[in-house]
């Protein structure tokens, strides 16, 4: 990479939108792709690159459009192929590139392809899903277990033969070792990509090609992650039904089908992995596979110093020469990053200038600029149907309507309709139309650190270094220019002062308080509670 100009997305900020979640534009209490073109004016002011947004496609919405009936299609509830085509042309005036996501591990139970293949034994598509007899003694056929709780077999009474579904009964697994469904697939990703879409965000990107033989899957000795939402999942190590080596082909086909398209098409995967060098290998041997892996060692890290700086190195540590990290504090599966369980408010600013210093590209869940916390929902009114399955696993709170201002719903619906979910109850306070205009607030931390990342080719491209030793809750490094220039970063992640040492004397370029910006330093700085400073060194 060092020797060629950077792709876009090197150099992006990647902004997701939940769409049920973010504008609704018909006043029917859900969004919809007229209300995110709608809002691409704050996109633009905001500063992101690109957006990613989560399915929108025909589905039954057992699991809100991660179940898809119909891959080339918009969902009535959120609109019509020529919104989605008018609010691309609309993303692109604006230099806002558009991300989808394709979801291949599975369907929707609805999709025309199962309701085919569940007919019988011997239908054309019969071979499509995962398909297979009860054990000689009526048992399941192996011990996997859903990553949504229970196992991941489904009786079918028709073809008298189990199922495969990692995820719900309502969405079975594809068979991709069946050529026909990996044609049909990749068509899917053409159709999209030939409307000009930017690239894809992969769902689920390991599981796609199972252990041929479906071998039982050993018991995990260590499960570690203990503050991911993986629940009982982390029970069994996933040598079976996950990462089988069989991947790495078919993302480096997917690749050179992406790199065919001009304009740097991109893929982004979804990637959980504890281990760095297993993660890592999806970037490919020669880098032609998953151009950004996503990587959850962050969120899946207790919020400490320690645990991040673990975390950051760690990637760091592994990326294969040349290769391009990403980071990621928050999404639609995790609770939110100012809320008590993860960094808590008033880290917010901190998490906030973690994610837009560290080298690599950033992807910003939509609400966290503005410090959305998560909105609880009963259980009886809970609408994820992992909170039944496995209480505590909903992720409903994450997923609250975007508070656009201090009206009745918060500007995300008409007054008196009534939102998918809860408006979050301190909507007054915390709100988009507020923090545009107060100097002091989150959302302009944010808007002012995309600035900086826009003017500042270091924060862009330059090399990352962590330093110390530093005092305990303290986080350094440096970003260092390929042709000069230093920033240190200095984060405080504790509620209490802290003594740093920087590099040495310098200048304040930003701080998440913001009375500091522009203060002079030496190379002892001191750290006020929940602080942190980008520090340009020698100026
Ligand atoms: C990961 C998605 O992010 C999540 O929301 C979904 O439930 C599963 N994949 C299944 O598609």
């Amino acid at each position: 990479m060092r020797d060629r100009a950077p792709r876009w997305w090197q150099t992006a900020v990647v902004y997701q939108v939940y769409p049920r979640s973010f504008a609704d534009s018909d006043g029917d209490g859900t969004g919809d792709l007229n209300g995110i073109s709608g809002r691409l004016d704050y996109l633009a002011w905001l500063g992101v690159d690109a957006i990613w947004i989560s399915p929108f496609y025909p589905s039954p919405m057992a699991d809100f459009g991660y179940d898809v009936a119909d891959y080339t299609d918009v969902d009535p509830l959120f609109g019509t192929l020529a919104d989605f085509d008018r609010l691309v042309a609309a993303a692109h005036e604006r230099n806002i590139r558009v991300l989808v996501d394709y979801v291949p591990n599975h369907t929707s139970d609805q999709h025309p392809w199962f309701v085919e293949s569940r007919a019988s034994r011997d239908n054309p598509k019969a071979d499509w899903y995962v398909w297979r007899d009860p054990k000689p003694d009526g048992g399941l056929p192996n011990n996997w277990i859903s990553m949504f709780a229970g196992p991941t077999w489904t009786w079918d009474e028709t073809r008298a033969q189990y199922y495969l579904h990692i995820f719900l009964a309502e969405q079975p697994d594809l068979n991709w070792r069946n050529p026909e469904v990996r044609d049909a697939m990749f068509d899917v990703a053409r159709f999209w990509l030939d409307r000009g879409v930017d690239g894809f965000r992969i769902d689920v990107a390991p599981m796609v090609m199972k252990d041929p033989e479906l071998r039982d899957n050993p018991p995990n000795p260590d499960p570690g992650w203990e503050h991911s939402r993986l629940g009982s999942w982390l029970t069994q190590l996933h040598v079976n039904d996950h990462n089988h080596p069989d991947m790495h082909e078919l993302y480096r086909s997917f690749r050179s089908m992406l790199e065919s398209y001009p304009g740097d098409r991109v893929s982004i995967g979804e990637l959980h992995h504890p281990d760095f060098d297993r993660w890592a290998e999806y970037y490919g041997e020669r880098q032609d596979e998953i151009h950004v892996p996503f990587n959850f060692h962050v969120i899946n890290s207790p919020w400490t110093a320690d645990g991040v700086r673990r975390a950051v190195e760690g990637v760091e540590g592994v990326l294969p020469a040349g290769a391009w990290a990403s980071w990621v504090l928050g999404n639609h599966d995790q609770p939110r990053i100012a809320s008590a369980e993860r960094a808590g408010r008033d880290q917010a600013r901190v998490a906030m200038m973690l994610l837009l210093t560290l080298r690599g590209t950033p992807t910003l869940y939509y609400g966290d600029e503005i410090g959305m916390v998560d909105v609880p929902v009963a259980v009886a009114d809970s609408r994820d149907p992992l909170e039944r399955l496995e209480a505590g696993r909903g992720r409903d709170p994450e997923r609250s309507p975007m508070p656009w201002d201090d009206s009745p719903n918060a500007g995300f619906c008409p007054p008196g309709v009534s939102p998918w979910l809860p408006i979050a109850p301190d909507f007054a306070d915390v709100n988009v139309a507020g923090q545009a205009v107060d100097p002091g607030s989150l959302l302009t931390l944010t808007r002012d650190l995309l600035q900086l990342r826009r003017e500042h080719p270091i924060l862009r491209l330059g090399d990352f270094e962590p330093f110390g030793p530093t005092p305990d809750g303290v986080l350094a490094f440096r970003r260092i220019g390929r042709s000069g220039g230093q920033l240190d970063v200095l984060l405080n992640l504790t509620a209490e002062p802290r003594a740093a040492r920087g590099s040495g004397a310098g200048r304040v370029v930003i701080g998440t308080q913001r009375e500091r910006d522009g203060e002079p330093v030496g190379a002892d700085v001191e750290l006020r509670p929940n602080e942190g400073l980008v520090v340009e060194v020698g100026r």
